[in-house]
């Protein structure tokens, strides 16, 4: 800058002390100072600078004019980093309290719940078999939960569910077997379908009781369904489910809505058979019940019992997972014991897509 007045040169000069000022400023207070040295508005000295371009001949002033501005937008652009840079760390006085060399901890991470994935696995294994899903209210009528399931009024038989009442009319379902009728009221044969579902009974809790638990219900209505396809899809599910070894057979039992019933037990997963505590020395490990659709539920639901024939299952949900997964008490799926819940977390979300 020869008598004041600016050239490449020393505006390059300029730029770089401003940039070795910002550099060395340790702290906001002196980055303030310097920038009132460079960027300060009267005293400053590009401001200087611009001001002194008044001396150049009149073709060189807009382009010096150009050049200082340049500088300035850059500097500006530095000192405002740097401040941020400064007034950062500043904020934050107190040295970091940790030892900032350990690992991190992992986020805690949830998971699904096991009954949810017991029900989700089940409902693949039947989804593949050509089964669809429905679903029933938990607050049902009396006429589904027993009537049109062919429960006669005031017969003993309702006495061996314990039910929570609302009124006479209208009761916590005991079971998801009134699936079926509502089903079927809305649905013309063929159908195949599973219910999974919450029901309720008036039990006192221990062990092996739950006042709330789930089920999944299956029926199968078209023509000439037979026992035997009961029974071939129920050892599918039981071995897919279970595993390829879980053999089943069916012993003669009692139900309002299926004639002939059964109870359905599979080889004792921990004995394979051969007779255990957990089994009671029997072998085998009662899983559901089933039966063909007795006549009067079809007419129930306004089916032709000449015309067509069908299958039907329930199972405990609870039950299967307990068996499954060696669970000891059913009251452990409501507790929210998350020492409980956990150990059945890993490989929660593999393959997940709801
Ligand atoms: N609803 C029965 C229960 O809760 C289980 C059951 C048995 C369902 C036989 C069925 C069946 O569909 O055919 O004890």
């Amino acid at each position: 800058m020869k008598d004041g007045i600016p050239d490449r040169d020393a505006l390059g000069r300029l730029e770089r002390e401003a940039q070795e000022a910002v550099a060395a400023a340790g702290d906001v207070e002196a980055l303030e100072k310097a920038r009132v040295v460079f960027l300060g508005r009267k005293q400053g000295r590009l401001t200087a600078a611009l001001r002194s371009i008044g001396a150049l001949p009149s073709d060189q002033r807009p382009v010096m004019g150009n050049l200082i501005n340049e500088v300035k937008v850059r500097l500006e652009a530095l000192f405002d980093a740097k401040q941020e840079a400064l007034s950062g760390s500043g904020a934050d006085p107190e040295p970091y309290p940790g030892d900032p060399t350990l690992p991190g901890r992992r986020a805690w991470e949830g998971g699904r719940h096991i009954l949810h994935r017991v029900v989700r696995d089940a409902k693949e294994i039947f989804v593949r078999m050509g089964y669809s899903i429905a679903e029933g209210p938990d607050v049902e009528l009396d006429y589904y939960n027993f009537e049109a399931l062919n429960f006669p009024p005031d017969h003993p038989s309702r006495d061996t569910q314990d039910t929570f009442y609302v009124n006479r009319d209208i009761l916590l379902r005991t079971q998801t077997s009134p699936v079926q009728v509502r089903y079927m009221e809305r649905h013309a044969p063929p159908l195949r379908i599973i219910s999974p579902g919450r029901v309720y009974r008036n039990e006192s809790p221990d062990p092996s009781h739950a006042a709330e638990f789930y089920q999944i219900e299956g029926l199968f209505v078209d023509r000439d369904v037979s026992l035997a396809d009961l029974r071939s899809d129920v050892s599918w599910f039981v071995r897919q489910f279970f595993g390829p070894g879980a053999q089943v057979r069916f012993r003669p039992h009692f139900f309002p809505f299926t004639e002939p019933s059964a109870e359905v037990d599979m080889t004792c997963f921990a004995c394979s058979g051969e007779g255990c505590p957990i089994c009671k020395k029997t072998g085998w490990l009662e899983i559901m019940g089933a039966g063909m659709v007795h006549p009067n539920v079809f007419r129930y639901a306004g089916y032709d019992p000449e015309s067509v024939t069908g299958f039907a299952f329930g199972m405990g949900i609870e039950r299967i997972a307990m068996l499954k997964y060696g669970i000891d008490d059913i009251r452990r799926f409501l507790t929210d014991d998350i020492r409980f819940l956990r150990q059945f977390w890993n490989e929660q979300w593999a393959g997940v897509s709801e």
